[in-house]
């Protein structure tokens, strides 16, 4: 029988056997020297098909085990993440309707459920500590502006693996704490996010311990690539457009992996449209898309983009001053049709506050971007009348106790019961309102 998987070096071509000569060689290609690699997989394509169609709500990505790089199953280590549901927000087609007279479908998928740390971080996490595992790594270096670092160092803890974790010193400070209180080692590296990859390098080098290779490291990659299996199974149509806060862009790469993967299948459908929402404060790949644009996308425009330094933001969560895969995720954007938006970030709140009104949802600043994105994108007219759109909404407010504070408008103190007034929750409508009408 053949190996359930192998990596291809993207770059010189080279086959590589499994995590086994991987991470041996440092996670680099032994011939050229390069980290980009792509896993490819023995299975029948088909066999996804039968996944997709299952009926039965399937316990963790570890559904899509016959397309994950682990050899054995009894390595898993989960706590049934990656299958959270994917719902129809009706306030939000509500909106698009009466405000510009679209009939559209929004499905929003609710990773505020995931079981392990409340973000769509946890696939990365599981399948991470699942290699690791099988590997035999005791130790692991994790460099993350928070969710990916709760999730992995959590992941991490359950598989029995000691993670160092580099943070910027403006990650959300509850962030630092959770990692902390599960034993897990937590670095607030005095700098920016970038910086903090620089010195989380370092010591992973010096001290010769693997390493996250960010946002193209098949540990995340092929693990967020389950999301678009589960759109079909869960929605049995590819959405035509896409939404999501970008920083690093593994989500998004990740649907172009699944896409690439089952070409020619027919299983996945059209690959939708990337719109793409960025902070107003750390927004270099929106500022990179628009100067391309202007200027008819001139040669080499993928590789012309700013990048901010120590970014003073309102959501460090996704700030990537850096966007060192804006090559990649500028391409895939103008391939699909799509566009980029920039958000003010004063309005996190605002969204924050309306999406817990109409749902009694509570999601966390990022995923509030996110959200924005949408009502960006339609003041643009970047959705079309009947089209059905899919907002990867990364993150609930575990760790966001600050934002909830800020989110909340109705607490009063009381001495008397006189004092208490009759309550109709219906007068805050216009207020949660106001910003967007
Ligand atoms: C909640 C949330 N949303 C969006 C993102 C952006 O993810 P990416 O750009 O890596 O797909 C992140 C990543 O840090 C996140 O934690
Ligand atoms: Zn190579």
């Amino acid at each position: 029988m053949g190996k359930k998987f192998h990596f291809v070096c993207q770059t010189c071509g080279e086959k590589i056997e499994g995590f086994q000569e991987w991470f041996a060689n440092q996670q680099k290609c032994p011939k050229c020297g390069d980290s980009k690699i792509k896993a490819v997989y023995s299975t029948d394509k088909e066999r996804l098909r039968e996944l997709v169609e299952d009926c039965k709500k399937p316990d963790s990505l570890w559904h899509y085990f016959d397309f994950l790089p682990l050899n054995e199953r009894k390595n898993i280590v989960s706590d049934g993440e990656g299958v959270s549901p994917i719902r129809r927000w009706d306030f939000l087609e509500r909106f698009a309707k009466d405000k510009y007279g679209l009939n559209l479908e929004v499905h929003v998928n609710r990773n505020d459920y995931s079981p392990a740390t409340g973000t769509f971080k946890d696939k990365g996490g599981t399948l991470a500590a699942s290699v690791l595992k099988e590997q035999g790594i005791k130790e692991y270096v994790v460099v993350s502006t928070g969710n990916t670092a709760n999730a992995f160092a959590q992941y991490l803890a359950k598989a029995g693996i000691s993670a160092t974790v580099f943070m910027p010193q403006d990650a959300v400070r509850e962030n630092f704490v959770h990692i902390g209180s599960i034993g897990q080692r937590v670095y607030i590296v005095k700098g920016d996010y970038a910086y903090a990859k620089k010195v989380a390098a370092e010591y992973a080098k010096s001290n010769n311990i693997l390493i996250t290779l960010g946002n193209l490291d098949p540990l995340r990659l092929e693990a967020k690539k389950t999301t678009t299996f589960e759109i079909i199974r869960q929605l049995k149509k590819m959405p035509d457009v896409y939404i999501q806060a970008v920083s690093g862009g593994t989500a998004p790469l990740a649907v172009e992996k699944a896409f690439a993967d089952f070409e020619g299948t027919g299983i996945l459908g059209k690959m939708p449209r990337m719109l793409f929402a960025q902070g107003s404060y750390c927004d270099p790949q929106v500022v990179a898309w628009k100067k391309a644009q202007a200027n008819n996308f001139p040669d080499g425009w993928e590789y012309d983009y700013p990048i901010f330094e120590n970014p003073k933001t309102l959501v460090p969560t996704i700030a990537t001053g850096n966007p060192g895969l804006f090559p990649l995720l500028g391409r895939l954007v103008k391939r699909t049709g799509g566009d980029y938006f920039s958000i003010k970030e004063e309005l996190a709140v605002d969204m924050g506050r309306l999406i817990a009104y109409e749902k009694a949802v509570k999601v966390g600043p990022a995923s509030a971007i996110g959200i924005l994105g949408f009502f960006e994108a339609l003041k643009h007219n970047a959705i079309k009348e009947g089209e059905s759109v899919f907002i990867n909404m990364g993150e609930g407010v575990r760790r966001s106790l600050s934002f909830v504070e800020e989110l909340s408008y109705t607490i009063e103190e009381i001495t008397s019961a006189q004092e208490a007034t009759r309550f109709d929750r219906e007068k805050y409508r216009d207020f949660v309102w106001k910003s967007f009408m």
